[in-house]
């Protein structure tokens, strides 16, 4: 069976390559539309979204992120920081920040709903996208609680993940789906 909304979703990639031009406001408008219009456990939005196109606080995400690889102490990430072809973000020119309510128990899948309504949302508008929970690093070190007001996330808020997003400069094929993860019951 196939209609537009199947086709998106089969369509829909993780874009690890972005263009320089930066989406529209009406893009994005109609992007965070859909990620609001998401269900949520009784209905409490317990989210908050941070759009973020501010390239100097791009820049201060990204380079967090890879100082706080390099002090993990682990040599595979610090091996990862030092590469020069390793850009956090692939230099997408839009990231939105999602953080959840600390105290609501939905607010991760909340998040997860409503990040996947941005990535489809996304790709039916052309527009490439990247879920992101490695995002997670930015805040690990001594700097997260004025990145944190930076990007915007309210008090009581946490970070639950990220998504990038521009025009897509790839576009790799579907990574394979695993055999035996979906039983029917008749
Ligand atoms: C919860 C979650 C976390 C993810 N975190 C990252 C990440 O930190 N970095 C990254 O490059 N991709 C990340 N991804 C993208 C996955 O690698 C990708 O969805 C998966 O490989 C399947 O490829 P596809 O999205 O093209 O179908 C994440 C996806 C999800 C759903």
């Amino acid at each position: 069976m196939q209609n537009e909304t199947l086709k998106v979703i089969r369509n829909r990639r993780s874009i690890r390559k972005y263009k320089e031009q930066q989406i529209s406001d009406a893009e994005i408008k109609a992007i965070i539309e859909a990620a609001i219009y998401a269900p949520t456990g009784i209905n409490l939005q317990s989210w908050h979204f941070s759009v973020i196109q501010n390239q100097a606080l791009l820049e201060k995400m990204r380079s967090s992120l890879k100082e706080n690889l390099r002090s993990t102490g682990n040599a595979d990430q610090i091996k990862r920081a030092n590469d020069p072809s390793f850009v956090p973000f692939f230099n997408a020119p839009t990231v939105i920040a999602i953080s959840g309510m600390k105290n609501d128990r939905f607010a991760q899948i909340n998040s997860g709903i409503a990040v996947e309504n941005i990535a489809l949302a996304a790709e039916s508008l052309d527009i490439g996208s990247c879920i992101m929970t490695s995002s997670a690093m930015v805040f690990a070190g001594k700097n997260a609680g004025e990145l944190k007001k930076e990007i915007g996330f309210p008090a009581g808020y946490e970070h639950v993940c990220m998504i990038t997003l521009g025009y897509k400069d790839e576009t790799p094929s579907a990574s394979e789906r695993k055999e035996g993860t979906v039983n029917y019951v008749k």
